[in-house]
């Protein structure tokens, strides 16, 4: 079987080697299974006839982009070929004065921002990953990021797409029209699919043009509950900021400690973006600036200057991988890392999630993309402890639990994988057999990433990356 899959792709984008093996089982989640053989498939054809060969032999087959997933949709937890689809990565067309592009969908996010910039254009939801994640990965879990309160999520510019089914049928759903009542919205139903319905292997994006001014403000709270309070009030005025990014004491000081950004040192901050034309970007800014101080913020500093904003969002970027530097005997690790609520639901939510840490006796960094509801935690774990990982998972189920009880979701822009499939489950009780339905429909031999989102079964402390046993 080895020999033909190798036949399809050729020698250079094949291996079994046991190190490309063994990196391949990884994304960036806490979970890792390696897989039996990785390819590199250059063209929709090669897609179409491994899938066509993996079908009729009942291989799985996993699609993975820039690795940068979080909660394991892209681990291969049943073995099987992973098919990392970075080579499918040409920019194929950009049509400024139609509003789309057409691209591989390997096309790392960045780059494309990078091609679209020239025309005054750009792809809007900033996802913290730009730099790696790839636009197949992002229509697979609708990602976005900081600025989706005012630019929508990856599904709100999916036009069309090509698919590879699991039997190896080329589709093209969706159109190169701004405008499409024409049948089915089969474009959707892929759009956080996560590889379990078919391969995507070309994307139509719209495109939107770039505001031509930007402006940023750091607000400091004592408190939490009241730097979320800002945050719908805000909203509230109206009017609608690029970007709201709330980050608690636990993160501003893990980036201080390792980025030298100078956020300051208190409970909570807001960073706030406003764009769009000048004198609207002026005016909203004495705007913000009122309604900061009307909640109460200690500080506020604004800056025009790109040196400065960008280093404010690089910190806010790192927060992250500075929450790993937090305390030396701490790992932070992704678990229920991108819930999402109603916007005015955050002051309650986030005090809620401190009290959930405190009950459970787990550091909880709190932060996330505040203007639209998506708010990030991130636990700080001692993963050869089977303690930590017992609390990690009772204070992910309470957190949760907190969400849905005040009209959330459990995942608002990561995906579901395996680290949030059994909270999807309660979630979306109402839709599982329809979602079975479907992917029984479009994959009856159920090859393509099974055994995630509806097919999860247990806890999800399972398929660990740490070196320490499964503690399910
Ligand atoms: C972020 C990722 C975790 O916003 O979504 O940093
Ligand atoms: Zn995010």
């Amino acid at each position: 079987m080895l020999a033909q899959i190798r036949s399809i792709v050729g020698e250079k984008n094949f291996s079994t080697r046991i190190a490309d093996l063994y990196t391949y089982g990884f994304d960036a989640s806490i979970h890792h299974r390696t897989p039996d053989v990785v390819v590199q498939p250059r063209t929709t054809e090669q897609v179409s006839r491994i899938l066509r060969f993996a079908n009729e032999n009942r291989i799985p087959v996993l699609a993975r982009g820039g690795g940068t997933g979080l909660c394991g949709s892209a681990v291969p937890i049943k073995g099987g070929i992973v098919m990392d689809m970075t080579k499918m990565n040409q920019i194929k067309e950009i049509r400024v004065e139609d509003l789309y592009c057409v691209v591989g969908p390997g096309v790392i996010y960045d780059k494309l921002n990078e091609a679209l910039a020239p025309y005054g254009f750009f792809f809007p939801p900033t996802p913290g990953s730009g730099e790696a994640c790839t636009i197949g990965g992002m229509v697979a879990t609708n990602a976005s990021g900081m600025r989706a309160i005012k630019y929508g999520a990856t599904r709100d510019y999916v036009l069309g797409l090509e698919v590879v089914l699991a039997n190896g049928e080329v589709i093209r759903t969706g159109t190169r029209t701004i405008k499409n009542s024409s049948g089915y919205q089969l474009e959707r139903l892929f759009v956080g699919s996560e590889g379990t319905l078919g391969i995507i292997t070309e994307v139509t994006l719209r495109i939107a043009p770039k505001p031509k001014k930007s402006a940023m403000a750091v607000a400091a709270f004592d408190s939490l509950e009241k730097a979320g309070r800002c945050v719908s009030a805000i909203i509230a005025k109206p009017l609608i900021p690029s970007a709201i990014e709330l980050m608690d004491r636990i993160c501003i000081k893990a980036v201080n400690k390792t980025m030298h950004v100078g956020f300051p040192d208190c409970e909570a901050l807001c960073l706030i973006e406003v764009d769009g034309d000048p004198k609207v970007v002026e005016d909203e800014v004495k705007e913000v600036h009122t309604i900061c101080k009307e909640i109460g913020a200690i500080s506020v500093e604004f800056s025009t200057d790109p040196k400065q904003m960008a280093k404010w969002t690089a910190g806010r970027k790192a927060v992250l991988p500075a929450l790993s530097r937090y305390g030396d005997e701490y790992v932070s690790v992704s678990l229920a890392d991108d819930m999402s609520v109603p916007i005015s639901k955050i002051p309650e939510t986030v005090v809620a999630f401190q009290k959930i840490a405190e009950r459970n006796n787990v550091i909880v960094g709190t932060y996330g993309h505040a203007a639209d509801g998506n708010l990030h935690t991130k636990m700080l774990l001692n993963p050869l402890s089977e303690e930590s990982w017992k609390n990690g998972e009772k204070a992910v189920a309470e957190i949760f639990e907190a969400v849905i009880a005040v009209g959330g979701t459990v995942t608002g822009e990561h995906g579901v994988g395996i680290s949030k499939a059994p909270y999807m489950k309660k979630e979306r009780e109402s839709i599982l057999g329809v979602m079975k339905a479907i992917k029984q429909t479009l994959d009856p031999n159920n090859i393509l990433n099974p055994g995630k989102l509806m097919e999860w079964e247990g806890s999800i402390i399972r398929y660990l990356r740490y070196p320490c046993r499964d503690f399910a």
